[in-house]
């Protein structure tokens, strides 16, 4: 029987197709969206609000990534994060963290793994 926290993203080959993906969700009752990709072969999950200013990373391009590939990148004003943490390495938020939404794998397919987690249409 299939964990119940368990919620389906998408299959490894979407993401190994696309750049990322957004899905809308409830988090404890909040509406909000979320940033999935893979990086370095391994899939990843944050919140998609730059604690800068609450904006999603995307709001003023569609792309997360830097232009090296090796940072998630704010399209509003530029600060970079630690893929793999969500730590942001820009000044003025150094050190604080995008909200991480954990993942499970299971057969070539992503699921959202977290408890208090409800997908949006
Ligand atoms: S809102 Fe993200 S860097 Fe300013």
């Amino acid at each position: 029987m299939q964990d119940r926290k368990l919620k389906a993203i998408c299959s490894l080959h979407d993401l190994r197709h696309a750049s990322y993906l957004t899905r809308q969700i409830s988090l404890k009752g909040q509406a909000c969206s979320a940033l999935v990709f893979l990086f370095e072969g391994k899939p990843y999950s944050y919140v998609n609000h730059c604690m800068h200013m609450q904006r999603p990373l995307d709001c003023e391009q569609d792309a997360i990534f830097d232009g090296t590939g090796k940072f998630l990148r704010c399209s509003m004003h530029g600060f970079i994060f630690d893929p793999t943490t969500g730590e942001c390495q820009s000044p003025v938020c150094l050190g604080q963290r995008l909200q991480a939404l954990r993942l499970q794998e299971i057969d070539g397919m992503v699921f959202f793994a977290e408890k208090h987690l409800a997908l949006l249409v």
